[in-house]
């Protein structure tokens, strides 16, 4: 599914060029599948419920859904729809469109962002990957079975504790994303995102299932769902907002790169509508499987990155037939994290192919490689250099290891800025006409996204930075 077109095509000719080089999604349904498998990954089975409690829970998980509603959704909104105008790589329409409309192609940079966070992110969400990898084994040797608390966490310390086996894993994670990103062989992907996905959410239901018979099940909701504004921090709003961007897969063209193969009939408010859906209900799902387990063991809620894997371990050590269930689970875990893996190194290499003009193998090996060897000071912060703050003396920053620094610049800052650039974009670059035309909404829906796009989502996203900076 990769494009390569080449970088000098003027405006008509790539455009009468664009749909008899490219195919388009079979359907609104293919598209569906391979956006949601890039949004459902790490981001929601493993960060959200961390993240959820070290923010205290209720007032977070309420932001972050206002988040998902009134900014990410918008802006995934804008995203699809230039990538369907312009109908080529992201850094082609925008340049494409930007020109036709007589604009500054400096919009480039919205690319140069994209590129850069997806670098950025692959390298350590490769090495949690890895840590899901790992936990295959866990689980199907039957080394979960009856252990408490305290030796699941010791599993757990062990893998963090041991830089060889981390790094294993994750070369293992990170080539079975270079396999795919190499041999372009996504069609394939596709179809099992529709087997694999419904899997990964029957599973989950399954240990909210237990946690529900088994947990502290009300206190969790009530965590969940019950704010306490008094526990939230404005880093914690600034940490809301950039999850929606990073459970959505915003702010680095990656949804633009995939609208520009949707058919012209799709309707892109619906399909965006189900693809934030589906990711939050998957987030939702993996909370309530989670925290009831964390209460009910006396567990810390802001444990930090460690917390699936050490709670839900414990459950499926607990529930009949758990080594199967947990082998199950952690596997379908691997497959969201990998088709999540494959969409963000897919921009680097596209953009490698048609700017360097490299071939498809070269470009993703360089890539890979490079982000792999990156991936390796993640692996070091989580034990050699735990202690290692390389931005400690900024008062924002202090105790912050690599990992932290590299999570917390990706996903609120550049995601942010990307999905900012986007709203401006779509808002004030693009024409009134073509946007209304790609959209096709009714009046009073289109004046409502259209207001959202132009002021409201600049303006936050701008004010959530600028209150976190003083
Ligand atoms: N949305 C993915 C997740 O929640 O795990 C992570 C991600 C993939 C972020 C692709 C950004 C992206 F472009």
């Amino acid at each position: 599914m990769s494009v390569s077109d080449s970088g000098s095509a003027t405006y008509s000719e790539a455009l009468e060029g664009s749909n008899a080089k490219r195919g388009l999604w079979s359907s609104r349904l293919a598209f569906i599948l391979a956006a949601t498998g890039s949004a459902v990954g790490l981001g929601n089975i493993w960060k959200f419920p961390y993240i959820t409690g070290e923010n205290g829970g209720g007032a977070f998980v309420l932001v972050y859904l206002l988040c998902i509603a009134a900014v990410g959704l918008p802006i995934m909104m804008a995203e699809v729809l230039i990538g369907r105008r312009g109908g080529h790589s992201p850094v082609n329409s925008l340049r494409l469109i930007a020109e036709r409309d007589r604009l500054k192609p400096a919009w480039r940079m919205v690319g140069a962002v994209g590129v850069l966070a997806g670098f950025l992110i692959l390298s350590f969400y490769s090495v949690i990957g890895g840590w899901a990898v790992s936990y295959v084994g866990t689980a199907a040797s039957g080394q979960l079975v009856g252990q408490s608390a305290e030796a699941v966490g010791a599993i757990f310390s062990n893998l963090l504790g041991d830089p060889m086996t981390l790094l294993l894993w994750h070369t293992v994670f990170m080539a079975l994303v270079m396999l795919v990103v190499a041999k372009g062989v996504r069609a394939g992907l596709e179809r099992a995102v529709s087997i694999l996905m419904p899997g990964l959410f029957v599973l989950l239901l399954i240990a909210v299932g237990y946690a529900m018979t088994s947990g502290e099940f009300g206190r969790a909701v009530s965590f969940l769902f019950q704010p306490d504004f008094s526990k939230l921090s404005t880093s914690g709003i600034l940490v809301a907002l950039g999850h929606a961007f990073f459970t959505l897969s915003l702010g680095m063209a990656v949804m633009m790169a995939y609208g520009s193969y949707l058919p012209k009939n799709v309707s892109i408010a619906k399909t965006s509508i189900a693809v934030s859906v589906i990711d939050t209900g998957v987030a939702l799902l993996a909370g309530l499987a989670i925290f009831p387990i964390v209460f009910a063991n006396g567990l810390e809620p802001g444990a930090g990155p460690g917390l699936i894997f050490q709670t839900l371990p414990l459950a499926f050590g607990q529930m009949p037939m758990g080594s199967l269930f947990g082998t199950l689970f952690f596997v379908l875990l691997i497959f969201a994290a990998w088709t999540s893996g494959i969409s963000l190194l897919e921009p680097i290499v596209e953009w490698l192919e048609e700017r360097k003009g490299l071939n498809r193998t070269a470009s993703t090996l360089g890539a890979g490689v490079v982000c792999w060897a990156l991936g390796i000071a993640s692996i070091l912060s989580l034990n050699l250099w735990s202690d290692f703050a390389p931005l400690g003396s900024i008062a924002m920053f202090e105790g912050k290891t690599i990992f932290d620094l590299l999570d917390f610049f990706t996903a609120n800052i550049l995601l942010p800025l990307g999905g900012l650039l986007v709203a401006v974009f779509a808002g004030w670059v693009m024409s009134r006409e073509a946007v209304e035309k790609e959209l096709a909404l009714s009046g009073p829906m289109f004046r409502l996204w259209y207001l959202t796009i132009r002021y409201f989502t600049p303006v936050a996203v701008a004010a959530v930075f600028i209150y976190n900076l003083m």
